[in-house]
Protein backbone atom coordinates (compact mmCIF):
# COMPACT_ATOMS: atom_id res chain seq x y z
CA UNK A 1 0.00 0.00 0.00
CA UNK A 2 1.89 3.38 -1.08
CA UNK A 3 0.81 6.47 -2.48
CA UNK A 4 -1.48 9.08 -1.27
CA UNK A 5 -1.13 7.66 2.09
CA UNK A 6 1.65 6.37 2.37
CA UNK A 7 2.22 3.21 4.07
CA UNK A 8 4.80 1.04 1.83
CA UNK A 9 7.41 -0.66 3.73
CA UNK A 10 9.89 0.75 1.56
CA UNK A 11 9.77 4.45 2.31
CA UNK A 12 12.00 6.70 3.75
CA UNK A 13 11.90 10.39 5.07
CA UNK A 14 15.09 12.09 4.17
CA UNK A 15 15.26 15.92 5.96
CA UNK A 16 18.29 17.95 5.40
CA UNK A 17 18.46 19.11 9.53
CA UNK A 18 18.78 22.53 11.25
CA UNK A 19 16.16 24.90 9.62
CA UNK A 20 14.04 26.71 12.37
CA UNK A 21 10.28 25.58 11.66
CA UNK A 22 8.22 28.91 11.47
CA UNK A 23 4.75 29.49 9.87
CA UNK A 24 1.09 28.67 11.55
CA UNK A 25 -0.50 24.82 10.32
CA UNK A 26 -3.94 23.83 11.75
CA UNK A 27 -3.99 20.48 13.45
CA UNK A 28 -6.34 17.86 12.16
CA UNK A 29 -8.52 15.27 13.65
CA UNK A 30 -7.70 13.16 16.82
CA UNK A 31 -6.79 9.12 15.19
CA UNK A 32 -7.91 8.16 19.05
CA UNK A 33 -10.93 9.73 18.76
CA UNK A 34 -11.95 8.49 15.43
CA UNK A 35 -11.19 4.98 15.76
CA UNK A 36 -13.33 4.11 19.14
CA UNK A 37 -16.39 6.51 17.28
CA UNK A 38 -15.78 4.50 13.61
CA UNK A 39 -16.16 1.47 15.64
CA UNK A 40 -19.22 2.91 17.51
CA UNK A 41 -21.20 3.82 14.43
CA UNK A 42 -21.91 0.06 14.33
CA UNK A 43 -24.63 0.42 17.07
CA UNK A 44 -26.96 2.73 15.04
CA UNK A 45 -28.56 1.28 12.05
CA UNK A 46 -27.94 3.69 9.05
CA UNK A 47 -25.59 6.44 7.64
CA UNK A 48 -23.49 7.79 10.20
CA UNK A 49 -21.22 10.90 9.09
CA UNK A 50 -17.90 11.62 11.20
CA UNK A 51 -16.08 14.75 10.19
CA UNK A 52 -12.67 16.12 10.94
CA UNK A 53 -11.46 12.51 10.39
CA UNK A 54 -7.63 12.38 9.20
CA UNK A 55 -6.90 10.25 6.02
CA UNK A 56 -4.17 7.81 8.39
CA UNK A 57 -3.28 4.30 7.69
CA UNK A 58 -5.34 3.35 10.87
CA UNK A 59 -8.01 5.23 9.79
CA UNK A 60 -7.80 3.10 6.27
CA UNK A 61 -7.16 -0.45 8.03
CA UNK A 62 -10.76 0.63 10.48
CA UNK A 63 -12.89 1.35 7.41
CA UNK A 64 -11.52 -1.97 5.49
CA UNK A 65 -12.67 -3.56 8.52
CA UNK A 66 -15.91 -2.45 8.38
CA UNK A 67 -16.40 -3.07 4.56
CA UNK A 68 -15.16 -6.54 5.44
CA UNK A 69 -17.72 -6.99 8.10
CA UNK A 70 -20.91 -5.74 5.09
CA UNK A 71 -20.84 -1.90 6.08
CA UNK A 72 -20.02 0.71 3.02
CA UNK A 73 -17.58 2.96 4.21
CA UNK A 74 -16.77 6.34 2.06
CA UNK A 75 -13.66 8.84 3.27
CA UNK A 76 -14.17 12.31 1.25
CA UNK A 77 -12.28 15.10 2.11
CA UNK A 78 -11.77 15.19 5.75
CA UNK A 79 -15.46 13.45 6.35
CA UNK A 80 -16.32 9.67 7.01
CA UNK A 81 -19.56 7.88 5.74
CA UNK A 82 -20.58 4.78 7.68
CA UNK A 83 -23.97 2.82 7.03
CA UNK A 84 -24.11 -0.35 8.67
CA UNK A 85 -27.22 -1.32 7.48
CA UNK A 86 -26.28 -4.14 5.79
CA UNK A 87 -24.04 -5.21 8.50
CA UNK A 88 -23.35 -9.20 7.75
CA UNK A 89 -20.52 -10.12 9.89
CA UNK A 90 -19.09 -10.64 13.27
CA UNK A 91 -16.01 -12.00 12.78
CA UNK A 92 -13.48 -9.31 12.84
CA UNK A 93 -10.66 -10.62 10.18
CA UNK A 94 -7.84 -11.98 11.55
CA UNK A 95 -5.59 -10.25 9.06
CA UNK A 96 -6.13 -7.06 9.75
CA UNK A 97 -6.59 -7.53 13.19
CA UNK A 98 -3.21 -8.65 13.45
CA UNK A 99 -2.34 -5.36 12.01
CA UNK A 100 -3.74 -2.82 14.01
CA UNK A 101 -4.46 -3.57 17.46
CA UNK A 102 -7.55 -1.10 17.77
CA UNK A 103 -9.92 -3.61 15.74
CA UNK A 104 -10.54 -4.39 19.25
CA UNK A 105 -12.97 -1.52 19.68
CA UNK A 106 -15.47 -3.24 17.51
CA UNK A 107 -15.78 -5.81 20.15
CA UNK A 108 -18.01 -4.12 22.17
CA UNK A 109 -20.25 -2.65 19.58
CA UNK A 110 -20.59 -5.99 17.21
CA UNK A 111 -21.66 -7.48 21.00
CA UNK A 112 -24.01 -5.13 21.26
CA UNK A 113 -25.37 -5.12 17.62
CA UNK A 114 -25.26 -9.13 17.03
CA UNK A 115 -24.79 -10.96 20.24
CA UNK A 116 -21.72 -12.03 19.19
CA UNK A 117 -18.00 -11.16 17.75
CA UNK A 118 -15.17 -13.34 17.57
CA UNK A 119 -11.90 -12.09 16.74
CA UNK A 120 -8.53 -12.88 17.66
CA UNK A 121 -5.08 -11.67 19.88
CA UNK A 122 -4.19 -8.66 18.48
CA UNK A 123 -0.85 -9.75 19.23
CA UNK A 124 1.80 -7.10 20.93
CA UNK A 125 3.56 -4.54 19.76
CA UNK A 126 6.75 -2.47 19.63
CA UNK A 127 5.66 -0.76 23.02
CA UNK A 128 4.69 -3.33 24.59
CA UNK A 129 2.87 -6.84 25.51
CA UNK A 130 -0.83 -5.00 24.98
CA UNK A 131 -2.63 -6.90 26.99
CA UNK A 132 -6.62 -6.56 26.86
CA UNK A 133 -7.79 -8.58 29.94
CA UNK A 134 -9.60 -5.74 30.86
CA UNK A 135 -11.85 -5.20 27.93
CA UNK A 136 -12.83 -8.59 28.47
CA UNK A 137 -13.29 -8.71 32.18
CA UNK A 138 -15.53 -5.47 31.52
CA UNK A 139 -17.55 -7.27 28.97
CA UNK A 140 -18.01 -10.72 31.75
CA UNK A 141 -19.82 -8.27 33.96
CA UNK A 142 -21.84 -6.91 31.55
CA UNK A 143 -23.19 -10.64 31.39
CA UNK A 144 -20.85 -11.99 28.09
CA UNK A 145 -19.50 -15.31 27.63
CA UNK A 146 -16.35 -15.59 26.64
CA UNK A 147 -15.00 -18.55 25.08
CA UNK A 148 -11.34 -18.60 23.62
CA UNK A 149 -9.50 -20.72 21.75
CA UNK A 150 -6.29 -21.24 20.13
CA UNK A 151 -5.34 -17.11 19.39
CA UNK A 152 -9.32 -16.78 18.86
CA UNK A 153 -11.96 -15.88 21.13
CA UNK A 154 -15.82 -16.02 21.48
CA UNK A 155 -17.66 -13.62 22.79
CA UNK A 156 -21.68 -13.74 23.02
CA UNK A 157 -24.50 -12.14 25.23
CA UNK A 158 -28.16 -12.58 24.41
CA UNK A 159 -28.57 -9.70 26.83
CA UNK A 160 -26.56 -7.03 28.71
CA UNK A 161 -27.53 -6.16 31.53
CA UNK A 162 -25.59 -2.97 33.57
CA UNK A 163 -23.70 -3.28 36.28
CA UNK A 164 -20.68 -1.36 38.54
CA UNK A 165 -16.90 -2.00 36.76
CA UNK A 166 -14.28 -1.26 38.58
CA UNK A 167 -11.24 -1.10 36.19
CA UNK A 168 -7.89 -2.50 37.84
CA UNK A 169 -6.05 0.28 35.47
CA UNK A 170 -7.87 3.48 33.94
CA UNK A 171 -7.26 1.51 30.37
CA UNK A 172 -8.40 4.10 27.59
CA UNK A 173 -9.35 1.29 25.34
CA UNK A 174 -11.47 -0.91 27.97
CA UNK A 175 -12.91 2.08 29.02
CA UNK A 176 -14.00 2.74 25.55
CA UNK A 177 -15.25 -0.78 24.78
CA UNK A 178 -16.85 -0.73 28.09
CA UNK A 179 -18.97 2.36 27.21
CA UNK A 180 -20.27 1.14 23.55
CA UNK A 181 -21.10 -2.35 25.08
CA UNK A 182 -23.13 -0.48 28.00
CA UNK A 183 -24.80 1.50 26.20
CA UNK A 184 -27.95 -0.50 25.14
CA UNK A 185 -27.71 -3.01 27.76
CA UNK A 186 -30.79 -3.29 30.12
CA UNK A 187 -30.28 -0.78 33.54
CA UNK A 188 -27.37 1.20 34.37
CA UNK A 189 -23.74 0.84 34.18
CA UNK A 190 -21.01 2.70 36.46
CA UNK A 191 -17.23 2.43 35.42
CA UNK A 192 -15.13 3.16 38.29
CA UNK A 193 -11.40 4.22 37.59
CA UNK A 194 -12.09 5.28 33.91
CA UNK A 195 -9.72 6.77 31.65
CA UNK A 196 -9.79 10.29 31.97
CA UNK A 197 -8.54 11.08 28.26
CA UNK A 198 -10.32 13.67 26.11
CA UNK A 199 -10.77 11.33 23.75
CA UNK A 200 -13.22 9.19 26.14
CA UNK A 201 -15.40 12.87 26.32
CA UNK A 202 -15.84 13.00 22.28
CA UNK A 203 -16.71 9.29 22.59
CA UNK A 204 -19.35 9.99 25.56
CA UNK A 205 -20.27 13.21 23.04
CA UNK A 206 -20.82 10.97 20.30
CA UNK A 207 -22.53 8.67 21.41
CA UNK A 208 -25.02 11.02 23.24
CA UNK A 209 -25.17 12.78 19.98
CA UNK A 210 -26.64 9.02 18.28
CA UNK A 211 -29.30 8.97 21.90
CA UNK A 212 -27.02 7.30 24.35
CA UNK A 213 -27.60 8.55 28.14
CA UNK A 214 -23.69 8.90 29.25
CA UNK A 215 -22.10 11.19 32.08
CA UNK A 216 -18.86 11.56 33.65
CA UNK A 217 -16.29 11.08 30.72
CA UNK A 218 -13.20 12.83 31.64
CA UNK A 219 -13.68 11.80 35.60
CA UNK A 220 -12.90 9.03 36.87
CA UNK A 221 -16.80 7.74 37.05
CA UNK A 222 -18.27 7.14 34.33
CA UNK A 223 -22.34 6.42 34.25
CA UNK A 224 -23.98 5.07 31.02
CA UNK A 225 -28.04 4.27 31.31
CA UNK A 226 -28.94 2.10 28.70
CA UNK A 227 -31.58 2.67 26.03
CA UNK A 228 -33.27 0.74 23.76
CA UNK A 229 -31.82 2.32 20.30
CA UNK A 230 -29.48 4.43 18.90
CA UNK A 231 -29.92 6.39 15.83
CA UNK A 232 -27.74 7.51 13.01
CA UNK A 233 -25.83 11.02 13.52
CA UNK A 234 -23.19 13.42 12.37
CA UNK A 235 -20.21 14.18 14.54
CA UNK A 236 -16.81 16.31 14.19
CA UNK A 237 -14.03 14.89 15.94
CA UNK A 238 -11.98 16.59 18.02
CA UNK A 239 -8.03 17.72 16.81
CA UNK A 240 -5.15 15.28 17.47
CA UNK A 241 -3.46 16.46 20.73
CA UNK A 242 -0.65 14.24 20.08
CA UNK A 243 0.16 15.51 16.58
CA UNK A 244 -0.02 18.92 18.20
CA UNK A 245 2.13 18.39 20.64
CA UNK A 246 4.41 17.01 18.56
CA UNK A 247 4.58 20.15 16.19
CA UNK A 248 5.17 22.06 19.56
CA UNK A 249 8.17 19.64 20.41
CA UNK A 250 9.67 20.13 17.02
CA UNK A 251 9.11 24.05 16.85
CA UNK A 252 11.24 24.28 19.96
CA UNK A 253 13.97 21.78 19.00
CA UNK A 254 14.37 23.65 15.79
CA UNK A 255 14.77 26.67 17.91
CA UNK A 256 11.60 27.81 15.51
CA UNK A 257 8.49 29.75 15.90
CA UNK A 258 5.34 28.33 14.77
CA UNK A 259 1.32 29.14 15.25
CA UNK A 260 -0.93 25.81 15.58
CA UNK A 261 -4.28 26.38 14.88
CA UNK A 262 -7.74 24.37 15.11
CA UNK A 263 -5.67 23.08 18.12
CA UNK A 264 -7.10 22.63 21.77
CA UNK A 265 -4.38 23.72 24.53
CA UNK A 266 -6.18 22.68 27.33
CA UNK A 267 -5.88 19.05 26.26
CA UNK A 268 -2.40 19.63 26.23
CA UNK A 269 -1.29 21.09 29.73
CA UNK A 270 1.25 18.89 31.15
CA UNK A 271 3.24 19.03 28.38
CA UNK A 272 2.95 23.09 27.66
CA UNK A 273 3.87 22.87 31.86
CA UNK A 274 7.14 20.63 30.66
CA UNK A 275 7.71 22.81 27.78
CA UNK A 276 7.56 26.25 29.51
CA UNK A 277 10.10 24.58 32.33
CA UNK A 278 12.56 23.62 29.71
CA UNK A 279 12.37 27.83 28.34
CA UNK A 280 10.10 27.65 25.56
CA UNK A 281 7.46 30.41 25.15
CA UNK A 282 4.21 29.61 24.65
CA UNK A 283 1.02 31.80 24.17
CA UNK A 284 -2.48 30.22 24.11
CA UNK A 285 -5.57 32.33 22.58
CA UNK A 286 -8.78 29.72 21.80
CA UNK A 287 -7.55 27.52 19.61
CA UNK A 288 -4.58 29.07 18.52
CA UNK A 289 -1.04 28.53 20.05
CA UNK A 290 2.26 29.83 19.79
CA UNK A 291 5.35 27.83 20.27
CA UNK A 292 8.80 29.45 19.77
CA UNK A 293 12.26 28.74 21.57
CA UNK A 294 15.04 30.97 20.39
CA UNK A 295 17.80 29.70 22.94
CA UNK A 296 18.69 26.58 24.20
CA UNK A 297 16.47 24.60 25.77
CA UNK A 298 16.73 23.68 29.65
CA UNK A 299 16.84 20.35 31.15
CA UNK A 300 13.68 19.23 32.45
CA UNK A 301 14.05 16.57 35.06
CA UNK A 302 11.30 14.16 36.49
CA UNK A 303 8.80 13.68 33.65
CA UNK A 304 6.90 10.90 34.24
CA UNK A 305 4.07 9.41 32.16
CA UNK A 306 0.84 8.62 33.53
CA UNK A 307 -2.78 8.25 32.07
CA UNK A 308 -4.01 11.91 31.72
CA UNK A 309 -4.49 14.42 32.58
CA UNK A 310 -0.80 13.67 33.32
CA UNK A 311 1.98 13.69 30.85
CA UNK A 312 1.20 11.44 28.20
CA UNK A 313 2.90 8.29 27.13
CA UNK A 314 2.45 9.65 23.53
CA UNK A 315 4.84 12.61 23.96
CA UNK A 316 7.91 10.43 25.69
CA UNK A 317 9.89 9.50 22.48
CA UNK A 318 9.28 13.36 20.89
CA UNK A 319 10.24 14.87 24.41
CA UNK A 320 13.33 12.98 24.78
CA UNK A 321 14.41 14.47 21.75
CA UNK A 322 14.01 18.52 23.07
CA UNK A 323 15.85 17.01 26.30
CA UNK A 324 18.83 15.52 24.36
CA UNK A 325 19.73 19.03 22.89
CA UNK A 326 19.02 20.62 26.33
CA UNK A 327 21.35 22.31 28.88
CA UNK A 328 21.69 19.69 31.70
CA UNK A 329 20.35 16.66 32.79
CA UNK A 330 17.26 15.21 32.15
CA UNK A 331 15.46 12.03 33.53
CA UNK A 332 11.99 10.46 31.86
CA UNK A 333 10.04 7.44 33.51
CA UNK A 334 7.79 6.00 31.16
CA UNK A 335 4.92 3.98 33.67
CA UNK A 336 2.35 3.37 30.95
CA UNK A 337 4.13 0.92 28.55
CA UNK A 338 6.62 -1.80 29.70
CA UNK A 339 9.11 -1.16 26.33
CA UNK A 340 8.49 2.60 24.89
CA UNK A 341 12.32 3.26 24.82
CA UNK A 342 13.26 1.58 20.92
CA UNK A 343 14.10 4.90 19.95
CA UNK A 344 16.86 5.74 22.67
CA UNK A 345 19.69 3.40 20.52
CA UNK A 346 18.62 5.79 17.31
CA UNK A 347 18.79 9.26 18.94
CA UNK A 348 21.90 7.86 20.10
CA UNK A 349 23.34 6.86 16.68
CA UNK A 350 22.89 10.62 15.86
CA UNK A 351 24.64 11.73 18.86
CA UNK A 352 22.62 11.84 21.91
CA UNK A 353 23.69 10.90 25.10
CA UNK A 354 20.78 8.93 26.72
CA UNK A 355 21.02 5.71 29.11
CA UNK A 356 17.82 3.58 30.08
CA UNK A 357 17.45 1.35 33.44
CA UNK A 358 14.50 -0.77 33.59
CA UNK A 359 11.61 2.32 32.62
CA UNK A 360 13.89 5.39 32.90
CA UNK A 361 15.51 6.92 30.69
CA UNK A 362 18.85 9.36 32.15
CA UNK A 363 19.50 12.19 29.27
CA UNK A 364 22.25 13.96 29.41
CA UNK A 365 21.68 16.71 26.92
CA UNK A 366 24.73 17.42 24.11
CA UNK A 367 24.91 21.10 22.16
CA UNK A 368 23.77 19.39 18.46
CA UNK A 369 22.91 16.10 17.50
CA UNK A 370 24.07 15.16 13.63
CA UNK A 371 22.41 13.34 11.07
CA UNK A 372 22.06 9.82 9.94
CA UNK A 373 20.06 6.75 8.69
CA UNK A 374 17.99 5.47 11.07
CA UNK A 375 14.93 3.27 11.77
CA UNK A 376 11.46 4.04 13.13
CA UNK A 377 10.08 1.22 15.36
CA UNK A 378 6.97 2.24 16.41
CA UNK A 379 4.58 5.53 15.75
CA UNK A 380 5.70 7.66 18.30
CA UNK A 381 9.07 6.59 17.98
CA UNK A 382 9.24 7.53 14.14
CA UNK A 383 7.65 11.17 14.92
CA UNK A 384 10.28 11.33 17.20
CA UNK A 385 13.42 10.55 14.68
CA UNK A 386 11.54 12.86 12.19
CA UNK A 387 11.90 16.06 15.01
CA UNK A 388 15.40 14.81 15.61
CA UNK A 389 16.16 14.61 11.95
CA UNK A 390 14.76 18.33 11.70
CA UNK A 391 16.97 19.69 14.11
CA UNK A 392 20.02 17.96 13.52
CA UNK A 393 22.92 18.91 11.61
CA UNK A 394 23.54 17.44 8.17
CA UNK A 395 21.30 14.78 6.17
CA UNK A 396 19.22 12.20 8.57
CA UNK A 397 16.51 9.21 6.59
CA UNK A 398 14.11 7.53 8.60
CA UNK A 399 13.29 4.12 7.64
CA UNK A 400 10.25 2.25 7.81
CA UNK A 401 7.79 5.35 7.73
CA UNK A 402 5.23 3.26 7.58
CA UNK A 403 5.02 3.29 11.33
CA UNK A 404 4.71 7.26 10.92
CA UNK A 405 2.03 7.17 8.32
CA UNK A 406 -0.62 5.07 10.67
CA UNK A 407 -0.72 8.55 13.00
CA UNK A 408 -0.11 11.55 10.70
CA UNK A 409 -1.12 12.42 7.50
CA UNK A 410 1.40 12.87 5.39
CA UNK A 411 4.05 14.06 8.01
CA UNK A 412 6.39 15.15 5.00
CA UNK A 413 4.03 17.66 3.72
CA UNK A 414 3.02 19.03 7.44
CA UNK A 415 6.67 20.16 8.08
CA UNK A 416 7.48 21.01 4.81
CA UNK A 417 4.80 23.59 5.10
CA UNK A 418 6.44 25.16 8.43
CA UNK A 419 9.64 25.51 6.35
CA UNK A 420 11.15 21.67 6.82
CA UNK A 421 13.58 20.78 3.83
CA UNK A 422 12.65 16.99 3.61
CA UNK A 423 10.72 14.71 1.13
CA UNK A 424 9.74 11.12 1.00
CA UNK A 425 11.55 8.61 -1.11
CA UNK A 426 8.68 5.75 -2.11
CA UNK A 427 10.41 3.34 -4.44
CA UNK A 428 7.38 1.55 -5.67
CA UNK A 429 5.37 4.30 -6.03
CA UNK A 430 8.81 5.64 -8.11
CA UNK A 431 8.57 2.26 -10.24
CA UNK A 432 5.04 2.39 -10.68
CA UNK A 433 5.05 6.16 -12.43
CA UNK A 434 8.00 5.00 -14.17
CA UNK A 435 6.63 2.21 -15.77
CA UNK A 436 3.38 3.66 -16.87
C1 LIG B 1 -4.69 4.04 23.79
O1 LIG B 1 -4.21 2.71 23.68
C2 LIG B 1 -4.08 4.79 22.61
N1 LIG B 1 -4.51 4.19 21.36
C3 LIG B 1 -2.55 4.74 22.72
O2 LIG B 1 -2.03 5.52 21.65
C4 LIG B 1 -2.13 5.37 24.05
O3 LIG B 1 -0.72 5.26 24.17
C5 LIG B 1 -2.80 4.63 25.21
O4 LIG B 1 -4.25 4.65 25.02
C6 LIG B 1 -2.49 5.27 26.55
O5 LIG B 1 -2.88 6.61 26.54
C7 LIG B 1 -5.76 4.46 20.90
O6 LIG B 1 -6.54 5.17 21.53
C8 LIG B 1 -6.13 3.87 19.58
P1 LIG B 1 -4.54 1.42 27.42
P2 LIG B 1 -4.83 1.53 24.60
O7 LIG B 1 -5.58 0.38 27.34
O8 LIG B 1 -6.29 1.72 24.72
C9 LIG B 1 -2.36 -2.10 29.72
C10 LIG B 1 -0.68 6.01 19.80
O9 LIG B 1 0.55 6.18 19.71
N2 LIG B 1 -3.62 -2.80 29.53
O10 LIG B 1 -4.79 2.67 28.22
O11 LIG B 1 -4.32 0.24 24.08
C11 LIG B 1 -1.61 -1.96 28.39
O12 LIG B 1 -0.84 -3.12 28.14
C12 LIG B 1 -1.21 4.87 20.66
O13 LIG B 1 -1.56 6.72 19.24
C13 LIG B 1 -3.82 -4.01 30.18
O14 LIG B 1 -2.95 -4.50 30.89
O15 LIG B 1 -4.10 1.88 25.97
C14 LIG B 1 -0.76 -0.74 28.61
O16 LIG B 1 0.43 -1.12 29.29
C15 LIG B 1 -0.11 4.02 21.26
N3 LIG B 1 -4.99 -4.68 29.98
C16 LIG B 1 -1.61 0.14 29.52
O17 LIG B 1 -2.60 -0.73 30.10
C17 LIG B 1 -5.99 -4.18 29.17
O18 LIG B 1 -7.05 -4.83 29.02
C18 LIG B 1 -2.31 1.27 28.79
O19 LIG B 1 -3.18 0.69 27.88
C19 LIG B 1 -5.76 -2.95 28.52
C20 LIG B 1 -4.58 -2.27 28.71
Amino acid sequence: MSGKLGGDTLDKLVIEGGNPLSGTIPIHGAKNAALPILAASLLANGEVQIHNVPHLLDIKVMLGILERLGCSTCHEQDTVFVDSSNLLSTDIPEDLMKQMRSSIFLMGPLLVRCGEVSFYQPGGCAIGERKFDLHLEGLKALGADIEESYEKMTCQARKLIGTDIHLDFPSVGATENIMMAAVLAEGRTTIINAAREPEIQDLQNFLNAMGASIIGAGTDTITITGVDRLYPCSYEIIPDRIVAGTIMIAAAATRGSVTLSRCCPSHLSSLIHVLRRAGVQISVSNDIMNVSCMVRPKAVDRIVTSPYPFFPTDLQSQVMVLLSLADGFSVMKETVFESRFKHVDELNVMGADISVDMNAAFIRGVPRLYGATVEATDLRAGAALVIAGLAAKGRTTVEQVHHIDRGYDRIESLFQHLGARMHRQSPVAEQLDFAN
